[in-house]
């Protein structure tokens, strides 16, 4: 298997796109949300935000790496002030998320490991992040 870079880059930036739309997403229903649990949400939404970010810059970094210009855009973003609402609205994004890592990292020959691990790490923060909203809502 060999790796195909313009259509890993594509992809990546797609990632990039979603990442950048959950951080806003995070932080912006931590500063509206209300309702119940709202304030150990806040707090939590926040922490949430600074993983998104996070993986935000693996991404930048492996895109560089591969030879590519990461994206600039913003994927879609949905905001709820009810704080239930919003926890909703995060894990399908996250469970889109877990879809779409599992998708890609699929793509990467596993001795490709720098680019390897940093989309594992991804996945796996993603997954957690589903977990933990799950249990919010109750699933
Ligand atoms: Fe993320
Ligand atoms: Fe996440």
């Amino acid at each position: 298997m060999s790796l195909d870079d313009g259509k890993i880059i594509k992809l990546m930036n797609e990632g990039l796109e979603m990442e950048y739309a959950s951080y806003i997403q995070y932080v912006t229903q931590a500063a509206i949300t209300s309702g119940p649990y709202a304030e150990g949400l806040m707090g939590r939404f926040e922490e949430i935000a600074s993983d998104e970010a996070e993986h935000a810059k693996l991404l930048r970094q492996r895109i560089v790496a591969l030879g590519g210009v990461p994206t600039t855009k913003v994927g879609e973003i949905q905001i709820h002030k009810d704080s239930l609402q919003a926890v909703k609205i995060n894990l399908k994004y996250e469970r889109d998320t877990v879809t779409f890592y599992r998708k890609l990292l699929n793509l990467i020959p596993h001795d490709e490991v720098i680019l390897y691990e940093a989309i594992e790490h991804i996945l796996q923060d993603s997954q957690e992040h589903v977990e933990e909203l799950e249990r919010l809502v109750g699933k």
